[in-house]
């Protein structure tokens, strides 16, 4: 017994927490969290009771070893618990550091916001949060914000994509492009939605002059993994240039490595946005950390005095924990080249998918994505939703093997391997795939006859 149970009886402490059955843990969740959000993942198949995880597998409650090909959509990238992240946190922590303090000088903060400037030259102020991607995105739209409203205050819109998805906070879900996730609830004004692709409808919005920026995924995750056409943000860029708007790119989910490219712009030689987001893949699970990363000149339009010195801050901001986390997951993938390894391993398990897709072509659309970001598109007519949540659950279920549809198209299941994994899992994944389809259209084809 703990002195907090004594003070009220049935407190748990941290290491009873670990030992909790699935039922308990299960009724808490009922009980005292999003109710209907534990409902879904319990009645969709997907939830499990997961106990330990390393590299690219998670074990469950009966010992039974999994392989996470979903990784909390992009988070894992270094696979999980990557030794070399959670040893040098332990060891930031074992010098009895002050994580924070608003007037205290930040060594790791300072040293990581340096280091992403070597990444990315012409990019060199940091702003790190010890929270989310949409954390990120409200620091991205409120920067050009406050930078606009100094130089152009007759600018007041956001332009951003049909189909995108840039987090759940007000700010965010007011530039993301799915009326779904903006129900219920008063939105920040003057956001623009245009087709995501489509240069000429930037252009239009641009035209009338009033536009303070664009933002966009480099790739669209939540929407699908949409991939652009290739001419799509060289284009973006030079329109920016041409009508003075800024430029922002989402990387929480494509960004840190995902997709090949340390920073998923980099994939266009020569393109700098003015702003890019990141999460997810830099925090690898270990403290939640996101940040953006903003050209020096835009940057000081909007905080380069001191009376603008306090209009973004936070008590975490610029913390040394969520930096030491974010330093060390870059100076892994910098020293491992991670980025090479998912172009290569990527483009070999593309080629294997394409083999699979070819052997059912009226089920399997479409492989899509780059790197270790990859959409399966199934059916046709949007006819696919029902094979992919199904194949997603079978997948889990029978063969061990974790991927996720998209939020906002479940049609196309998420496939987001970390670098642990290796050929033969890639193959596991391939044979679960593969039987899971034959269950999912024999039962089709028992329906039918
Ligand atoms: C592109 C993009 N931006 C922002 C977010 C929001 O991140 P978070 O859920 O950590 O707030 C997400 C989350 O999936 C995302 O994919």
């Amino acid at each position: 017994m703990t002195k907090a149970s004594g003070l009220y009886p049935g407190f748990i402490s941290l290491e009873e927490s670990l030992e909790l059955s699935e039922g308990q843990v299960r009724q808490m969740q009922l009980d005292h969290m999003n109710e209907y959000r534990t409902k879904l993942g319990l009645e969709g198949g997907l939830t499990f009771d997961i106990k330990r995880a390393e590299g690219c597998y998670i074990w469950d409650a009966d010992g039974n070893k999994r392989l996470d090909f979903i990784g909390c959509v992009g988070v894992y990238l270094l696979g999980h618990n990557n030794p070399f992240v959670v040893e040098n946190v332990r060891k930031y922590l074992a010098t009895k550091p002050l994580t924070m303090d608003p007037l205290a000088l930040k060594p790791v903060t300072a040293a990581f916001a340096h280091n992403m400037a070597l990444v990315t030259p012409e990019l060199t102020r940091t702003i790190i949060n010890g929270g989310g991607g949409a954390e990120a995105v409200e620091a991205a739209l409120k920067l050009v914000r406050i930078a606009a409203g100094r130089k152009h205050p007759e600018r007041k819109r956001i332009v951003s994509t049909l189909n995108s998805f840039h987090g759940k906070t007000l700010g965010a879900v007011s530039a993301g492009g799915k009326d779904v996730w903006r129900r219920w609830q008063p939105v920040i004004s003057d956001h623009t939605y245009i087709p995501y692709g489509d240069l000429d409808a930037v252009e239009e919005e641009f035209r009338k002059g009033d536009v303070i920026a664009f933002i966009a995924e480099t790739i669209q995750g939540e929407g699908g993994v949409v991939v652009p056409p290739e001419d799509y943000f060289p284009g973006v860029r030079k329109l920016c240039d041409e009508y003075g708007v800024y430029m922002i790119m989402d990387e929480v989910q494509a960004g840190s490595c995902r997709t090949g490219y340390v920073w998923a712009h980099q994939y266009y030689e020569g393109l700098v946005p003015d702003i890019f987001t990141f999460a997810k893949g830099i925090s690898d699970g270990v403290l939640p950390v996101s940040g953006i990363q903003v050209k020096d000149s835009v940057y000081r339009e909007a905080y380069g005095s001191y009376d603008s010195a306090m209009m973004h801050t936070a008590t975490y901001q610029d913390n040394n924990i969520s930096a030491a986390v974010a330093l060390s997951s870059l100076q892994y993938m910098i020293e491992h080249d991670v980025a090479g390894h998912v172009r290569r391993m990527g483009k070999l398990f593309f080629e294997k998918l394409e083999r699979v897709r070819e052997r059912f072509p009226d089920i399997l659309a479409e492989v899509r994505g780059r790197g270790f970001m990859i959409g399966l598109k199934f059916g046709r007519d949007g006819e696919g939703a029902g094979y992919a949540n199904r194949v997603a659950a079978i997948m889990a279920q029978k063969h061990f093997v974790h991927t996720m549809t998209s939020t906002n198209d479940d049609t196309i299941l998420r496939c987001y391997p970390n670098i642990a994994t290796t050929e033969e899992d890639f193959d596991w994944f391939l044979d679960a795939l593969t039987s899971s389809i034959r269950e999912v259209v024999g039962a089709e084809e028992v329906l039918a006859s």
